[in-house]
């Protein structure tokens, strides 16, 4: 595996500021006795697999995070969208147990210098972890801010050194329809493919996560690895990923492929092009109750200073 190793100002996820201080909006819904419309499935057993992910050493990147209240593990963690696992939010949650993120490979394939199949080890052995906590916004008009760990995909891609005619690239998930249920059923065409343009993913922003509240990813957030690309709604953000191939020319992503005129394959969050069944100049925070107020969505999700240049020739109202 030729990525570098840089391992200077490293702490251990022991030192990370305590999970209470991330949750005292929560606390004060709960102790006010309004339940969340979102209930979790168990805070104890999510508790508990809290602990029984292996613990992460990284950096906190505070250039990249937002400071805004962190959602919490329990949230973030049994209600989800992993249609491999169903649709359901909480399926994710309780049909993702027999599913094996480990042993686990990455192959690289397409118009790059250095392809070839790589091992999750090596690549989290290889590359800076860093702690970015990122908003995620849902196409479905709910968001959530998420404490990731994972590596700077940009510094990923430089070291498989892509070639001029790489435009595109194309992530794809794993196919195991017998540790996945709802890969028994043809609800997506499987297996799950997103891709971006290659700016858009050597932009600094563009993160793949291999863990969350300094723990390895658990399986219903995208174990062992997956992307994040805080400006795009969250279907973007392909969970589980086994080929990230180099193209020439823009893949067919799989929600484009279910529903062209629902989901583009640009698919940033723009608060003034609506989804045709719903409006997306607002969101739900996870966590906010079932009264709480819904808040104004923004132009790329609040990253519009970092990436607007991306897209300064773009109509996005038809590059949706
Ligand atoms: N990746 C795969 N393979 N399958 C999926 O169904 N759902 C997407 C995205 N990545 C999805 C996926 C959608 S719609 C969202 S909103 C995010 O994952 C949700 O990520 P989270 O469950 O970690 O919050």
């Amino acid at each position: 595996m030729p990525f570098l190793i840089k391992n200077e100002k490293k702490i251990k996820s022991s030192e990370i500021t305590p999970e209470k201080t991330y949750l005292n909006r929560r606390t004060l819904i709960k102790s006010l006795g309004i339940l969340s419309a979102y209930t979790p499935v168990s805070s104890v057993l999510a508790e508990n697999d809290k602990i029984n992910q292996a613990s992460l050493t990284f950096e906190k990147n505070s250039k990249f995070s937002t400071t805004e209240t962190v959602n919490s593990f329990e949230e973030i963690t049994t209600y989800n969208n992993f249609y491999e696992f169903g649709v359901g939010k909480s399926d994710p949650y309780r049909y993702s147990r027999n599913f094996k993120p480990k042993p686990w490979t990455v192959s690289v394939t397409g118009e790059a210098e250095n392809t070839g199949t790589f091992a999750y080890e090596d690549i989290v052995a290889s590359n800076q972890l860093e702690e970015r906590i990122y908003r995620l916004r849902c196409v479905e008009a709910w968001s959530m801010v998420v404490p990731w760990v994972g590596i700077s995909l940009m510094d990923f891609i430089k070291k498989l050194k892509p070639n001029s005619k790489a435009k595109y690239v194309v992530f794809e998930s794993v196919f195991r329809p017998n540790e996945m249920p709802g890969q028994k059923r043809r609800i997506l065409d499987w297996p799950y493919v997103e891709g971006l343009t290659i700016d858009e993913a050597m932009h600094p922003l563009a993160f793949l996560a291999v863990g969350l509240y300094g723990r390895e990813l658990t399986n219903q957030n995208g174990a062992p690895l997956r992307l994040v690309v805080p400006w795009k709604y969250g279907f973007k953000s392909i969970k589980s990923i086994v080929n990230i191939s180099f193209e020439e020319q823009q893949p067919k992503t799989t929600w484009n492929l279910a529903a062209p005129n629902e989901y583009g394959f640009f698919a940033n969050v723009n608060p003034e092009v609506n989804h045709p069944r719903w409006s997306q100049a607002r969101e739900r925070r996870i966590g906010s109750g079932l009264f709480g107020a819904k808040q104004p969505t923004l132009m790329f999700n609040g990253y519009a200073d970092e990436v607007s240049g991306l897209y300064r020739n773009l109509d996005l109202r038809k590059n949706f």
